[in-house]
């Protein structure tokens, strides 16, 4: 059997992931606010890792008769989305905590907690096209997901330095995906954000990503045989098959 951990499964992308993956007949903990999924196999968590010291304690029941066992760090928020001077202090330590602090506590405990395991582990950061593009607006936002990227590559570094063969790491852009966080962005303020009616127009043209589409895309990369090597993706350059 196989366990995921995910979190932010109450829409948007980390539900379409952890729908996905029931049917494949994991074993999924959801970690998150607030729950909409229903599954004999959906263990629901509640937590919000926006909150310094949660994702410490938050119960990562780690199941040793897994083959296999997964991280997904989804839940992100885009935050007040406005200039410096303009925008709360408050949000960035929010943020930072729910797109940075928290993945990397859940990271650290992952590893410490499998490596008691002998199963195959996989951490999926999910990242952005903002981590390497820099916007108007999106400080925060932007530099928390490069973070994730630079967490990710370390992560690969220390585990090829000790000859980790059983463990693989991804930082993955899943493309723009219409979701409740594209509707925050759509509702920016062009004076705080320059580019929001590109956003707008691609959500005019139809030119977004079901969340369906896109776990599709992340989770059948990851989870295919052999597992693809570890590192730094973005699904736009996939071709869905
Ligand atoms: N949508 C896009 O176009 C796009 C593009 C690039 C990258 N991404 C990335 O994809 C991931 C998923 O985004 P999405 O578009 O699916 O977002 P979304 O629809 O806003 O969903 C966010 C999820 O995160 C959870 N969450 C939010 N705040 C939380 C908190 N304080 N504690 C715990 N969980 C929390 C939410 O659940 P609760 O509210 O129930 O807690 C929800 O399930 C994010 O990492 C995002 O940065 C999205």
């Amino acid at each position: 059997m196989k366990q995921a951990f995910i979190t932010g499964t109450s829409r948007g992308l980390g539900k379409a992931m952890a729908e996905y993956l029931l049917n494949e007949d994991w074993t999924v903990v959801g970690i998150g606010r607030s729950h909409s999924i229903e599954h004999d196999n959906y263990k629901a968590v509640t937590a919000d890792l926006s909150l310094a010291g949660v994702a410490e304690n938050v119960a990562l029941e780690i199941d040793l008769r897994a083959d296999e066992h997964l991280l997904v760090n989804n839940a992100a928020e885009a935050g007040e989305i406005g200039y410096f001077g303009n925008v709360s202090n408050n949000q960035f330590q929010r943020g930072f905590q729910l797109n940075l602090i928290s993945p990397s506590i859940l990271m650290n405990r992952f590893i410490q907690l499998t490596n008691k395991s002998l199963s195959i582990r996989k951490i999926i950061n999910i990242s952005s096209g903002a981590s390497v593009n820099h916007y108007d607006g999106w400080g925060m936002y932007c530099s928390s997901k490069a973070g994730l990227n630079a967490l990710s590559m370390v992560l690969i570094d220390e585990l090829e330095q000790r000859n980790d063969y059983r463990t693989h790491v991804y930082s993955i852009a899943p493309g723009v995906i219409d979701t409740d966080m594209q509707q925050v962005i759509r509702n920016a303020s062009k004076k705080e954000f320059s580019q929001v009616e590109r956003f707008i127009a691609m959500h005019k043209k139809h030119h977004l990503t079901s969340a369906k589409i896109a776990a599709r895309k992340v989770l059948s990369y990851v989870v295919s045989e052999p597992p693809p090597r570890s590192g730094r993706v973005d699904v736009r350059e996939f071709i869905l098959t």
